[in-house]
């Protein structure tokens, strides 16, 4: 019985992200407009940090989560605000490992839309601090 219930729970939660969000939109536009930097499993290459089993620990902290909207990659990507939205969330679905948790807060186009426009022009320090706040943040939780 609880089996039936979580596997009926997950359908109908799944419906409902289904609504939202297009799973094969998103991977269309990972592969067009991302994947050639970040790799086809988002490994990453020399110079391109791996989203895979990382992208998730900057949901920890807000400024984190602006991170990976104003990442120039993201940011000044052609993709639109709703678009975008989509695409980092499938890229923390499908490559976060156990990096996000299951809840996390999916972005949305409005989000992006305020975000965005606020690109970062230098990020390796930038990135630096913020993993330092966020290994920070963790240890206080
Ligand atoms: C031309 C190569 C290139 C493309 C195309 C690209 N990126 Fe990136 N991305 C990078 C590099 C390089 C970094 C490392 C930070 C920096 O130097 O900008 C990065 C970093 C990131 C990060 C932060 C990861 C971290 O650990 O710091 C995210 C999120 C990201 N990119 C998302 C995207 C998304 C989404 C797309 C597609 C819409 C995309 N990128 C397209 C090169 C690219």
């Amino acid at each position: 019985m609880k089996i039936a219930l979580g596997t009926l729970w997950l359908c109908l939660s799944m419906g409902a992200l289904a609504e939202k969000m297009n799973w094969e939109r998103a991977q269309f536009h990972y592969r067009m407009f991302c994947q050639g930097c970040h790799s086809p499993d988002g490994g990453g290459a020399t110079s391109v940090p791996p989203l895979k089993d990382n992208i998730g620990y900057f949901l920890e902290i807000p400024a984190g989560r602006e991170y990976l909207v104003r990442v120039p990659g993201s940011a000044t990507s052609a993709l639109n605000d709703g678009n975008l939205a989509e695409v980092l969330n499938w890229i923390i679905s499908e490559f976060s490992g156990d990096s996000a948790g299951e809840n996390y807060e999916r972005y949305t186009a409005s989000e992006i839309s305020r975000v965005r426009v606020h690109p970062l022009d230098e990020v390796e320090h930038y990135r630096t601090k913020l993993l330092a706040q966020i290994a920070a943040a963790k240890a206080r939780n």
